[in-house]
């Protein structure tokens, strides 16, 4: 399991010798991060989109350090002269002296400059500096644990640069003027317990975490990271739940939770986010034409669209419980017979062998009817023109050939299929142990035309160049129906957080950063569809149960209440904002400063205070839940159902105004207080 990606850290760096007319613009933000320009996780998706808000504020003044590593440096930075003269001179000192750093601007929203250390280059000092950490902590990391490995180079390398810039500036050099801050995204100890069979949130108090970190052969990086949180002068997480977890395993309290944001965009057309769900939904729907050929027997106009996404972590991310609840969801849709299909697609990347015949063999069936239908269509043009220029009409009865009987024929026949369509789309490389695999066998949901559940296990992330599906994850997202992450160990969990600011509802838990956050400010989450599963207080089955419960729910829902219900969804965005969530950020900043120079500056405690409280109303005028809403009355007609109707959402336009989040705010700094 990563080590260096459960954290980010932030220093302020430049404020040695601080007196009376020191300037704050002469102070430099650095964050460090191991998935800066470097995708691994969520953790990258916090620093990219927040990027922008900070350049706003730090400007000049703001870099990011992370890992070089070039297949990323070639997509994602462009490398420049260092702008920063301290900057410049540290670069050059430390690639006179056997270390490689980069400089360059990351090219994403507010084009971030970024500061790179190739780890690989500076292996030889690997050594030196672990009997360091040996000599001054007691830590002693083992020879093969090469990600540790890696986080100490990253992390001797960071401080050389955070040292050099400092004396490099125009101080004296006493001690590192670094205010420092550490943000924990999870513990180590905590997916690693939740991963296993324990109970963990109620034991949470009775861990003996030496010996849990030992037993798991983590004991060196499990101190490594309690020595950060306790180290640094601000310690934060991104949720109350992986605050208390913290305290527990980590024995810091967090002064400060720092939730997760998003850079929301807005589109100038209030719903151009349904017609983007319209033509993603459509293009899905041509892959799902494809993997199905020979089996079309299902009406691909009332089939929905469900997913889960992420780091493969089979029950922390909890698709043991989403299988186990769509094998019942199926028995439902069947004993009532709907007419509802539902495809849930797995996204999350295993080791493979790439694509297996029979997934590619189904996208070139599918192009080969697509090729035929358009041949036989020219031809039948070319008669129909041949026939209107003599002035005739055409003889329908002659408008097809024997030739085009035999082409379609020849394309139908390829289209026979002696196998079920299969689960997974890749060639798995350990097939028979794959915990996704095995509970589909177990449950036998194996996408047989009798099932009204089928199933698609894409073990790799989307992207937009492949030959399969090529779609990449956001435009994915906003094709589907409803996005299930009912995880049992989730500090934060994104992928619930983007699908809400595209307009598409979700299932989280309470037991994720998310689920909590949106609980404690929503007054009716469900009215918008953002259903949260009570796995805190239930027993497995229980939870499963409550999730087959919001599924099939779900699939009752018309057209038009959907519709109704991204509408709702969509309007939450504004909450999960970096700039409105970009002030806890703030205020940690603040407070590191405060705690590393005191006789400087103060910090006032309500600037972390300021939402405390603040909740979304439910939705005026519409009853709490869209599945009870006046739309599913009995009387409505089906063709009403299906009218593209944003209008349908006048009620919820007429409320809009009562929900109001409070404006963010920029705190102006001052020496002596930064209130
Ligand atoms: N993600 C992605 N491509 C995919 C599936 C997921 O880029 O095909 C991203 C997703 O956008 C999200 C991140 O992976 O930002 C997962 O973050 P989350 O916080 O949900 O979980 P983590 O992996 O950090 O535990
Ligand atoms: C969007 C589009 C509509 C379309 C609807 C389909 O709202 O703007 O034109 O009818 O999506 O919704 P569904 O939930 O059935 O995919
Ligand atoms: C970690 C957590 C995830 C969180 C992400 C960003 O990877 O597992 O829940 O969303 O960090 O904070």
């Amino acid at each position: 399991m990563p080590l260096a990606r459960s954290l980010s850290v932030t220093s302020l760096s430049g404020l040695e010798e601080w007196d009376e007319e020191f300037d704050l613009e002469d102070a430099i933000l650095f964050e460090i991060a191991w998935e800066v320009a470097n995708k691994v996780g969520g953790i990258y998706t916090v620093i990219q989109t927040k990027a922008r808000l900070t350049s706003e504020e730090w400007g000049e003044n703001y870099f990011l350090v992370g890992p070089y590593v070039e297949s990323n440096v070639r997509t994602q930075v462009e490398l420049i002269e260092p702008t920063n003269p301290a900057l410049k001179r540290t670069i050059d000192k430390m690639n006179s002296s056997g270390c490689k750093v980069y400089f360059g601007r990351w090219l994403i929203e507010g084009s971030p400059y970024v500061v790179l250390i190739d780890i690989a280059f500076t292996a030889w000092s690997l050594d030196s500096w672990k009997s360091e950490l040996w000599e001054l902590c007691s830590i002693g990391v083992p020879w093969f644990d090469r990600e540790a490995n890696d986080a100490v180079l990253f992390g001797f390398l960071t401080a050389w640069l955070l040292g050099e810039v400092s004396s490099s500036m125009d101080y004296l050099q006493r001690q590192l003027p670094v205010a420092t801050i550490f943000t924990t995204h999870a513990t180590l100890l905590g997916r690693y317990l939740c991963a296993g069979n324990v109970d963990f949130y109620n034991k949470l108090a009775e861990f003996n975490v030496d010996k849990e970190a030992g037993d798991r052969q983590i004991y060196h990086r499990y101190c490594l990271e309690r020595a950060a949180a306790h180290c640094a002068h601000v310690f934060t997480t991104v949720s109350q739940i992986t605050a208390i977890e913290a305290e527990h395993l980590l024995k810091r309290k967090p002064d400060i939770v720092t939730p997760n944001g998003l850079n929301v965009k807005k589109f100038s057309a209030m719903h151009e986010f349904q017609n983007l769900h319209a033509q993603s939904k459509s293009r899905i729907q041509e892959f799902v034409r494809g993997h199905f050929y020979g089996h079309l027997d299902f009406n691909l106009d009332k089939c929905l669209f469900l997913f889960i996404a992420g780091r493969y972590e089979f029950s922390n991310k909890g698709a043991d419980i989403f299988l186990e609840a769509l094998a019942r969801l199926n028995y439902l849709l069947r004993v009532n017979h709907s007419d509802v299909t539902v495809i849930a697609f797995f996204i999350m990347p295993a080791r493979t062998n790439n694509f297996n015949v029979e997934t590619l063999k189904g996208q070139a069936v599918r192009k080969q009817l697509w090729d035929t239908a358009q041949t036989v269509k020219e031809r039948f043009g070319k008669k129909l023109y041949e026939s209107l220029l003599v002035g005739q009409l055409p003889d329908v009865s002659k408008m097809l050939d024997k030739e085009d009987f035999t082409i379609m024929k020849r394309a139908i026949f390829a289209t026979q299929r002696q196998c079920q369509p299969p689960i997974c789309t890749h060639n798995m490389l350990e097939d028979s142990s794959d915990p996704i695999l095995n509970c589909v066998r177990r449950i036998g949901l194996f996408n047989s035309s009798a099932d009204r559940v089928k199933i698609i296990f894409h073990p790799e992330f989307l992207s937009s160049t492949s030959p399969l599906l090529p779609m990449d994850y956001e435009e994915f997202v906003r094709g589907c129906h409803l996005g299930v992450f009912p995880s049992y160990y989730e500090p934060w969990g994104y992928t619930p957080a983007e699908c809400t600011v595209m307009g598409i509802p979700s299932i989280s838990t309470n037991l994720s950063g998310f689920g909590c956050f949106m609980e404690e400010h929503i007054a009716d989450p469900t009215a918008y569809g953002i259903y949260i599963l009570d796995r805190r207080c239930r027993g497995v089955d229980e939870s499963c149960n409550q999730l087959t419960s919001f599924l099939f729910q779900f699939c009752k829902q018309s057209r038009r209440q959907r519709i109704i219900q991204r509408n709702r969804t969509e309007r939450l965005s504004d909450l999960l904002d970096w700039r409105y969530l970009g002030r806890y950020y703030i205020a940690a900043r603040h407070m590191a400063l405060a705690k590393a120079f005191p006789d400087t500056f103060i910090y006032e405690p309500q600037e972390a205070s300021q939402t405390a409280g603040f909740r979304y109303p439910r939705p005026a005028s519409v009853p709490p839940s869209p599945a009870l809403s006046r739309h599913s009355s009995p009387h409505h007609s089906e063709a009403e159902d299906n009218e593209d109707d944003e209008r349908y959402d006048e009620d919820l336009e007429a409320e809009k105004d009562k929900v109001n989040i409070r404006q963010p705010y920029t705190l102006p700094m001052k020496n002596k207080s930064i209130a």
